[in-house]
């Protein structure tokens, strides 16, 4: 017998990219009765209208019954029990500010976005914390692990994660929007969960420039064990249990966009490494985002702040934000001090989730 829930709600989706298009399908294709702001009213249209389809974002793909477009995001935020937050990282602010009031009291708010904002470093969750009433703040979850919004969209098995500081809210999303083939699993580390999804996005631009350099698959395995011992380190110094980045925001989200040629950050980094210029690449996306490449800039500066040492991070820093040759940084890499390769500290850190296995 399944333990699926058979609950159905009124969901809300804000952002109409890709991912959000792709939640929006699930949600609507389940049985929720979904509503979807997008930005752009052609978006609005294309889903509205006979073709339903989101031709800008996620062309190919016809959008189910029960799911409608809007332009008002006031009409959104005030009619949902399930709000999904699918805005890239630096329009949360100012996208949600206008109707931070506007909630209905006991509504649950999830972001669904992966990134850190590069002036005041911050996540998500403390962005959401910032700009929204503390009457929510009980009601705040995160969805994270690995994802690719095309393979959503066509029903293909995905497993996420749900985090949430009160794991009553992180089932209740986690039994809202399972299916057989959409399996979210839960935990209460909503700092790990968002670090791990924010950070790989750098890494995946790293295993990206390495393979547009053909440096090989050594050289993309060694890329992305040794990025997923830096993000640790990262998040365990702001307080993630480092349990939570061997799991599915972490290691499953690295190897997926390391790996997966539909990741637009590994995209990003082989025509890098390929020979070109930043600047073309962003422009030849049509306004599609790759969060790795500002999420590189805020996480060097986050490293900088809490004092860990993250070589390859500052290495693509170096490459994207300061024009170094990706060549010098691959031989400042791999002339660093001779070191074990475990780090006690992280035992240390490790201590006090053994206790709980
Ligand atoms: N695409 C995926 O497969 C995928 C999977 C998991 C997570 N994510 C994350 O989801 C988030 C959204 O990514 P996406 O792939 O849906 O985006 P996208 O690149 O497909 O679309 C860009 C989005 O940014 C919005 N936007 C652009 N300018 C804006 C502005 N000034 N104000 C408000 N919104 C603006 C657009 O309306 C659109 O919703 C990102 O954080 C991404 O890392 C994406």
């Amino acid at each position: 017998m399944s333990g699926l829930s058979t609950e159905r709600t009124n969901v809300g989706v804000v952002g109409g990219g890709a991912w959000g298009t792709a939640l929006a399908v699930h949600c609507a294709s389940m049985g929720h009765q979904v509503l979807l702001w997008a930005l752009e009213p052609e978006v609005v249209a294309g889903i509205n209208g006979p073709a339903r389809e989101n031709t800008l974002y996620l062309p190919g793909h016809k959008c189910p019954e029960g799911l409608s477009a809007s332009s008002s995001l006031q009409e959104v935020a005030s009619s949902c029990n399930l709000l999904l937050i699918v805005v890239p990282t630096p329009f949360i602010e100012k996208t949600l500010a206008p109707v931070a009031a506007a909630f209905k009291p006991d509504c649950i708010l999830v972001s669904c976005t992966k990134g850190i904002l590069n002036d005041t470093l911050e996540t998500p969750h403390e962005i959401l914390l910032r700009v929204l009433p503390r009457t929510v703040h009980s009601q705040l979850a995160y969805l994270s692990g690995p994802s690719f919004a095309s393979e959503v969209v066509q029903g293909l098995p995905t497993v996420v994660t749900i985090a949430a500081q009160e794991e009553r809210v992180a089932g209740r999303v986690q039994a809202l929007l399972s299916t057989p083939r959409f399996r979210c699993y839960r935990t209460t580390d909503v700092i790990g969960v968002e670090l791990g999804g924010a950070l790989k996005n750098v890494l995946a631009i790293a295993c990206g420039i390495s393979d547009g350099l053909n440096l090989g698959n050594n050289a993309r395995a060694a890329l992305i064990t040794r990025g997923l011992a830096e993000i640790t380190r990262l998040a365990v110094a702001k307080g993630a249990n480092p349990l939570t980045m061997g799991g599915l925001a972490g290691m499953g989200d690295l190897v997926l966009t390391c790996t997966g040629d539909l990741s637009r950050n590994r995209t990003v980094g082989l025509r890098l490494g390929r020979g070109e210029l930043l600047g073309a690449i962003t422009a030849s996306m049509h306004g599609a985002v790759a969060e790795g490449v500002l999420t590189s800039r805020s996480a060097y500066s986050l490293s900088r702040r809490l004092g860990v040492e993250v070589p390859i991070i500052e290495g693509i820093w170096r490459v994207i934000h300061e024009g170094e040759d990706a060549l010098t940084v691959v031989q400042t890499v791999m002339s660093r001090e001779l070191k074990p390769e475990l780090d006690m500290s992280m035992l240390a850190a490790m201590a006090p989730s053994m206790a709980f296995v």
